[in-house]
């Protein structure tokens, strides 16, 4: 039995399985730090409101320090009954202090506490993994604009539909972690608001100045109302459900990465790969496979945590303590996938004759029915003449750009001399100026605007 289990209403101790069961201690003491700035914060808090003298909180806010360093320099001690990092703590600060350590739980619950430390560490990670993000699109931006002259085929339906610039490709995977972290700075205002002060259910006894706490703990603000305070998990299930979004964009581009390694369109670098224990020749793109393989856990611990919450009574259940193994995990899982996602990245190198070969010229048929379009015909008419014209090319079992002008005539007597201008790729590229094209100038300014928005992050 720890410091609340066995308590005055208990008589026998606690089914050694049972504590097992239900401590939290295993996973919640990286919250260490934050259980102690929110007894810090409350400490003062009581304090102002006259229950503990300024000796008495001094004597709380230097115990909470010793605290602090011994959970700093890895000599915090946890015995048997520290249940969860709350427990530890307050245990630690009385053996410290004595027994006015047993005062700073004053009108103070476990449940405003576990609220008010899981939001600062969750807004805490997701300002870091903002930080990881714009290195990802800083480094992805550079890297797409070294190799801005490369060309490839893009695809619709896994089918050569145009070429495109490797760069945009690139882009084109920058794009929604753009708008990941946009959303992820939608996110943290929610979860940055202040739930200590609301006791274990419903608010503080002693009239704590509760803006006074949201301030010391540089929250935005206080949550509302206490019921709701101590069991909002919805910050939880904001995030785990936004880093599967993340991961999801990120599996596509490890797929889309493994894709073009096959075509050895690129060169995966030996750090981001592994060998076989069997095949001398294998080299395995296994940092891609797993960047690709994240992203269902991840669906996983959202619809998993959501679906802990269905159906939850008012206010706090133990159930909520199943909160942080998602979230931790989600976190780690995020921070790694971003790291090695833009090494992977940056290290790969492009293989423009390669990327070139998965080019054929039948992906400037868009192209050829462009050119009658230029000259006045109908899209739609165009566009059949073009087809005529590549499934000519297929029964004579030649490259379309081969046909003569002779033949391409016969088919429509539109076509001139300078139809031949056609069959280039880069020609192709560089006629999508407009905003968001494959042409030089459009991906130039993509590369700007993303650099500018990381910039600001
Ligand atoms: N370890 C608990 C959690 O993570 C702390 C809150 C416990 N509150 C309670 N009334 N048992 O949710």
């Amino acid at each position: 039995g720890g410091l609340f289990g066995a308590g005055g209403r208990f008589k026998g101790g606690t089914d050694p399985i049972m504590e097992k069961f239900n401590e939290s201690i295993g996973f919640d003491k990286r919250m260490w730090d934050q259980d102690i700035r929110g007894s810090v914060a409350y400490a003062k808090a009581i304090c102002k409101v006259g229950i503990i003298s300024e000796e008495e909180k001094d004597q709380l806010v230097e115990g909470l320090e010793k605290v602090r360093e011994e959970w700093a320099n890895g000599t915090f001690e946890l015995k048997p009954g520290d249940e969860d990092i709350h427990t530890a703590n307050e245990r630690r600060l009385t053996e410290i202090i004595g027994p006015t350590g047993g005062k700073l739980h004053t009108g103070r619950s476990r449940n405003d506490q576990v609220a008010t430390d899981t939001r600062l560490w969750t807004v805490e990670a997701e300002r870091d993994i903002i930080k990881d993000i714009a290195t990802l699109l800083v480094a992805g931006a550079e890297y797409a604009k070294k190799h801005e002259d490369i060309l490839m085929a893009g695809y619709t339906h896994l089918q050569p539909a145009q070429p495109i610039r490797f760069s945009h490709w690139i882009l084109s995977h920058l794009m929604p972690i753009m708008r990941d972290a946009q959303r992820l700075q939608d996110i943290i205002p929610r979860a940055n608001q202040c739930p200590l002060g609301s006791g274990a259910l419903a608010g503080n006894a002693f009239g704590v100045d509760r803006e006074f706490l949201a301030k010391e703990l540089g929250f935005d603000g206080v949550t509302h109302n206490s019921l709701d305070s101590v069991c909002d998990r919805d910050f939880v299930v904001e995030f785990l459900m936004w880093s599967t979004l993340l991961l999801t964009h990120i599996s596509q581009f490890a797929e889309d990465v493994i894709i073009t390694n096959l075509l050895k369109g690129v060169d995966i670098d030996d750090a981001y790969a592994t060998g076989s224990s069997l095949m001398p020749q294998k080299k395995n793109p296994d940092a891609l496979e797993l960047l690709r393989g994240k992203a269902g856990i991840a669906l996983g611990r959202a619809v998993g945590f959501t679906a802990t919450l269905k159906g939850l009574p008012r206010a706090y259940n133990k159930d909520l303590q199943e909160d942080k193994v998602p979230l931790f995990e989600a976190v780690d899982t995020v921070k790694d996938c971003l790291a090695i996602a833009t090494g992977v990245m940056v290290t790969m190198k492009p293989n423009p004759e390669m990327l070139l070969k998965a080019l054929c010229p039948e992906m400037l048929a868009t192209d050829l029915a462009d050119y009658l379009v230029r000259k006045g015909v109908p899209f739609r008419e165009t566009h059949h003449i073009s087809g005529a014209c590549v499934r000519l090319a297929e029964e004579t079992k030649v490259s379309i750009d081969t046909l003569t002008l002779e033949q391409l005539q016969k088919i429509d007597a539109r076509f001139e001399e300078d139809v031949m201008k056609v069959w280039d790729y880069e020609v192709s590229v560089e006629r999508k100026c407009s905003i968001g094209g494959t042409a030089k100038s459009s991906v130039a300014k993509q590369i700007d605007d993303l650099v500018a928005f990381a910039n600001s992050l």
